[in-house]
């Protein structure tokens, strides 16, 4: 069998908001086909780790390689471009357009029209269209949302606004998919379908590096995990070993650590 390939090397990653470091040299190995979690308590620098990967942040030191690829200066579309996509801890849809709409304008990120260019359309442009069209119904599918095509995305639960992102993220054909708290605001059984829904897309080759606060669930779902405290890295391994680790267990003291229950 051959190695397995790191699809992204993140090292010495560090970032400064002016006096405060948000992220504190770290480094962190996603290997292809893994289901890879972060995890830390509120405030520990997840969200900003995951914005420097995506480059709506720029690090102020280190390096992140995606594919063997350098990735820090590009923007955030460039970054999509070459096949990383992710959703947001606070859902980013456009409330007042429809579910499909939303789903739609992931992949018109990977398309030479733009979706409301569209007065005076040629039959090329046409075809695309349509063929954007049905790709993102596929993807809505895959969640489980094609009943929901034609409701407006603001007026969807929040378990299945965070569904829409996802297929949103997934329409940009990523290799690597990044989840900021996915299972926020998810009752137990929507959670559940999420765990299903992170499987099936690994099947589909796609990599996945997760955000979460369930910690049941990351225990339950990761290959591997890292933890990181006050944007320090504090213990990484597979999920028995660091939900033993006295470390993490003194991190998450006062916040509800209950990975037991
Ligand atoms: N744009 C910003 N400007 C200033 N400080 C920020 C900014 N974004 C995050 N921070 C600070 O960085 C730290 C880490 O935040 P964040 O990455 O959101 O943590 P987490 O996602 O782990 O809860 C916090 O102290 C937060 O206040
Ligand atoms: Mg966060």
């Amino acid at each position: 069998m051959s190695e397995p390939a790191s699809i992204l090397e993140i090292t010495n990653l560090t970032k400064h908001f002016g006096g405060v470091t948000a992220v504190s040299n770290i480094d962190i190995s996603v290997q292809e086909g893994q289901i890879a979690s972060l995890i830390g308590p509120n405030g520990a620098g997840k969200t900003t780790l995951f914005n420097c990967v995506t480059g709506l942040e720029s690090p102020s030191e280190g390096s992140v390689k995606f594919q063997d690829q350098n990735i820090v200066g590009l923007r955030p579309d460039q970054i999509a471009e070459i096949g990383m996509a992710r959703t947001f801890q606070n859902i980013r849809l456009f409330s007042q357009l429809t579910v499909l709409d939303n789903v739609k304008i992931g992949r018109h990120c990977r398309s030479k029209s733009r979706l409301w260019s569209s007065v005076s359309r040629n039959q090329k442009q046409r075809q695309e269209e349509s063929h954007i069209t049905s790709h993102a119904f596929q993807q809505l599918s895959f969640v489980g949302l094609e009943g929901l095509r034609d409701h407006l995305a603001g007026n969807l639960s929040y378990g299945d606004q965070r569904r829409v992102e996802i297929a949103r993220a997934l329409a940009m054909g990523p290799k690597l998919l990044l989840l900021d708290e996915p299972a926020a605001g998810m009752n137990p059984q929507e959670t559940q379908q999420l765990i299903e829904l992170i499987h099936a897309i690994r099947e589909q080759e796609i990599t996945i590096l997760l955000i979460e606060h369930d910690m049941k669930m990351v225990m339950q779902i990761s290959d591997w995990v890292t933890v990181i405290a006050q944007g320090e890295k504090i213990s990484a391994g597979e999920p028995e070993a660091v939900q033993n680790d006295e470390r993490v267990i003194r991190a998450y003291l006062g916040e509800s650590y209950d990975a037991e229950t």
